[in-house]
Order: C-alpha cells, then structure tokens, then sequence
C-alpha cells in the first residue's frame, strides 16, 4: 500500500496549517482531513484542496450541537493521526504550564480516536510530550485499544535541531548529520548523544555545555523571538511532516526506517522514553534503545529521568482521575 488516509487535529493553528500544507504535497498521503475546534477550519481544507496533487483534502470543525461528532468522522478509519491541537507558550511558560490546557484536549481526542480509528499511528505534537503521550496511552488502555507500537511522541524537532547546530558548529550539511536525541521533550529531559551523532563529529570540551543547553533550550529560544506569539511552528511542522512521512515509508515496507521517537518503552526505568526506534508495517519495529553513552550523556541521562517520571506521572494520574 503506498495511499494513506491522514488526519490532522488542530489543523488551523500555528504548527496545523503549516503540516497540513507539506501533508498535501507528500504523495503518500491520498486523503487529508483537517480538524479542528476553529470553525474556519473548512476554509482552510478549501484552499489548500486547491493544491494540485491528487490527494483530497476534507475540512471539519467542532460544533457543539453535534458534540465530538465532526471529530469522530474527521478521524474515521484514518491510517495517521498528527495531533497538534492544543495551546502553545507564551514568554516565561515552561512546556509543563501547558498541561492544565491541553491535558483534556488530547484525552478527548483519543476518546473518540479509540472509537473512530484504534489501529491508526498516532503522533502527538500537543505539548507537554512528556506527559501527553501517557494521557494518551492510558486513554486507549481503558478502551481496550492500546497497541503502544503504534502510539508517538513527536520529539523529532530535537533531532532537526541538534542537527542543525552541530553542522552550523562544525561546517557540515545539517542534512547529513545525524544526532540521535534520547529522553524526552522538555528542557533537562532532552539528551542529545552527540558522541553517537553520524558522521562522527567533534565538539570541542569547552562548547559541549552550550551545546547542549542549546537543543535543550531551543524551544524557549523560539518562543522568546517571537516575543508573545507563541512557540516554533514552522520547524515543528516540519518536524512532525518528516516524522509522519518516515511512519508511512514504514507502513509501505520500506526497510530500515530507524527515528528517534517518543514511546511506551521499558528500556529505562521509566514507562515512557525517546530513543531510537525501527519502524516498520506494524508501528515500531524494534527499540533500539539507549545503546552506548559517555559519561557526560550518562549524568545528563540521570538528571532527566527524575524529571521524566513526574512528568509521566502527571499524564497517568489525570487520565485516570475518574
Ligand atoms: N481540538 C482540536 N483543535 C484544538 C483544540 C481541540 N480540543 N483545542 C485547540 N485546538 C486548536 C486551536 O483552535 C488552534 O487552531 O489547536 C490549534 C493550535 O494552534 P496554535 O494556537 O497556533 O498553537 P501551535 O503553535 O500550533 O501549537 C500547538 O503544539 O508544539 C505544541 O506546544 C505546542 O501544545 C502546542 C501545540
């Protein structure tokens, strides 16, 4: 199979119109449906229906007379789910700020997902990651449905980023760069392991620590630019876009489709962890796990799982507080 039916949830926000539109243009994808609660959502499907590649774009908005209805058909038998829907930053807002908002916001989308599409893939851009993703897989498990190889926490804008800075730093393709990006997606939580970064590259002792600080940080680095108006759009769209993409190369029968991601996983101590997965017709193939790490990544590994598992605590204890 090589046509994929696609939804995006919250597809008329900041990072949704921006992945709805490189969505269109992947010739994977044959149907696109756009939700989202902004009743110009339908506006949005229209112009981008107007794109000539084949796919055919289908608009749906909440309406409140009709509850989660537009949600549930929006996601019918959908191959792949992008969820994006929720609040961003504002300046001085950590990711963890955002739960109160957009906690209930996945826990509805996956209600209706676990009626609508349990065998989709799913990839969950809502932040905070860490601890949307439990919210969502808890959801799923209380319907019955949960198959955690097929559920995802889009952390590959790490990726795209560390990836970015070490070929700015040491005069390389960013393209051809590779920085696996381990733990989660939230300031301490994100690893980059550059000693396993392909081609090997060499960051000098004394720029490690910036580094370092600055894929952790990047988000903030964003939403501080645009001073107000919200968090990164258009890297995370394409981020999320690379990231679907990589699942349907996948599902195709592509083989060797390896992509850090964040997922149900036991190869720390922790329930939830990114690391290298292999992808495959089924969802996750295989978890590469950690594999081998320095001692600089080793402390930085420490540090983030005390706050990886308050965040993942956080996601299960709200999913299950009724
Ligand atoms: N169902 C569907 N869509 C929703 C819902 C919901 N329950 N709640 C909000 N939305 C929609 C909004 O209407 C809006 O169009 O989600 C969209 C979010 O867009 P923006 O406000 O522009 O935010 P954006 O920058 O796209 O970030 C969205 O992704 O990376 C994360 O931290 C970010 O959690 C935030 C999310």
């Amino acid at each position: 199979q090589n046509n994929y039916k696609v939804t995006v949830c919250g597809a008329a926000g900041g990072i949704g119109q921006p992945l709805s539109l490189l969505l269109k243009l992947n010739p994977l994808v044959t149907e696109l449906n756009c939700y989202d609660i902004a009743p110009f959502t339908p506006g949005v499907a229209c112009d981008l229906s107007h794109i000539e590649t084949a796919s055919k774009v289908k608009g749906y908005f909440f309406d409140r007379f009709a509850g989660q209805e537009s949600l549930k058909d929006a996601l019918n038998s959908a191959d792949v789910v992008v969820i994006p829907a929720g609040v961003p930053r504002k300046p001085g807002m950590t990711r963890d700020d955002l739960f109160g908002s957009n906690a209930s916001v996945v826990k509805t989308i996956f209600e209706c997902a676990s009626v609508a599409c349990p065998d989709a893939i799913f990839c969950i851009i809502t932040n905070p990651v860490n601890s949307c993703v439990p919210i969502a897989c808890e959801v799923l498990k209380k319907a019955n449905k949960l198959n955690p190889r097929r559920v995802f926490g889009v952390s590959t804008l790490d990726i795209v980023r560390a990836n970015t800075f070490v070929g700015e730093m040491c005069g390389v393709n960013p393209k051809e760069v590779n920085v696996p990006v381990i733990g989660g997606h939230s300031g301490i939580t994100i690893v980059p392991l550059f000693s396993r970064a392909t081609p090997k590259v060499t960051i000098p002792a004394d720029k490690l620590d910036a580094l370092t600080k600055r894929v952790q940080e990047a988000g903030t680095e964003v939403v501080k630019a645009k001073a107000g108006h919200g968090s990164a759009t258009l890297s995370m769209a394409y981020s999320g876009a690379r990231f679907a993409n990589n699942v349907m190369r996948a599902l195709m029968g592509e083989p060797d489709v390896i992509e850090c991601a964040y997922v149900m996983a036991d190869v720390t101590d922790v329930d939830y962890f990114a690391s290298p997965v292999k992808l495959g017709k089924c969802g996750i193939e295989q978890n590469c796990g950690v594999g081998d790490i320095n001692e600089y990544e080793t402390k930085l590994l420490c540090d983030a799982l005390e706050q990886l598992k308050r965040d993942i605590q956080k996601g299960v204890d709200f999913a299950n507080q009724d």
